[in-house]
């Protein structure tokens, strides 16, 4: 027997196989090693105590509430300023304050967003109205 449409079967058959094994190789790359957000940033560096607004694992877990709560503050009631549980004050302001220290926003911020699933530049509807830091990329 003579197989007379070799080509479209060949091709046929190169995509049928792309496709069943999709799921293989889809995922190759993206078993990255998991994050290791940079605190190397110029206002951190000259921090004698090395923390954030909350204890560090408190900050990995609830950041996003944090902000939400900030917002809110400063939207609605006007309020400007946060007094962390140990009593220092900050400023509630993502550009201002976060992002003072967090300088290094795609090593820090973006690179965990993207580990976590978020889409590539997680939350990228903040940054089209707050104004993101320079960076030397
Ligand atoms: C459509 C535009 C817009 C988007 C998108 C947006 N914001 Fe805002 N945000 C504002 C405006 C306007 C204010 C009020 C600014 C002020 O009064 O200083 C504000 C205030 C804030 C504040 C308190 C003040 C400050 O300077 O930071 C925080 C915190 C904040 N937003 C966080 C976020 C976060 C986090 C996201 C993404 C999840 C986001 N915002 C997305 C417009 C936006
Ligand atoms: C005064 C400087 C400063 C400010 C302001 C600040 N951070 Fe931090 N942040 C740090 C430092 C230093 C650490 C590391 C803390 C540690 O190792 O215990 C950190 C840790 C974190 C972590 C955990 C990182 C990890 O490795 O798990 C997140 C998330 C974070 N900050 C987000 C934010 C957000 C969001 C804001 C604003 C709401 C903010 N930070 C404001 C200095 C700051
Ligand atoms: C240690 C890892 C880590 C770091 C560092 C980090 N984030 Fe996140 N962030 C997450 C994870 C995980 C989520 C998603 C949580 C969820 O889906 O409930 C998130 C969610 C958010 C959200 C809510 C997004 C949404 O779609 O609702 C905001 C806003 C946010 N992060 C801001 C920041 C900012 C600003 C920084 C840098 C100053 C930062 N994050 C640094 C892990 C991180």
């Amino acid at each position: 027997m003579k197989i007379y449409n070799a080509k479209p079967i060949l091709i046929g058959l190169a995509i049928f196989i792309g496709l069943a094994t999709f799921p293989l190789w889809f995922n190759m790359g993206k078993a990255a090693p998991p994050p290791d957000p940079k605190l190397d940033t110029p206002v951190i560096q000259r921090m004698a105590v090395k923390q954030c607004i909350m204890p560090k694992d408190q900050m990995r877990t609830e950041h996003m509430q944090l902000l939400n709560d900030w917002r809110t503050e400063v939207v609605r009631n006007n309020n400007r300023i946060y007094t962390a549980s140990d009593g220092k004050q900050y400023n509630m302001s993502l550009q201002n304050e976060c992002m003072n220290c967090h300088s290094n926003k795609s090593q820090f911020c973006d690179q965990c967003h993207i580990y976590a699933g978020l889409q590539a530049d997680a939350t990228p509807y903040c940054w089209t109205c707050h104004i993101a830091p320079k960076e030397n990329k």
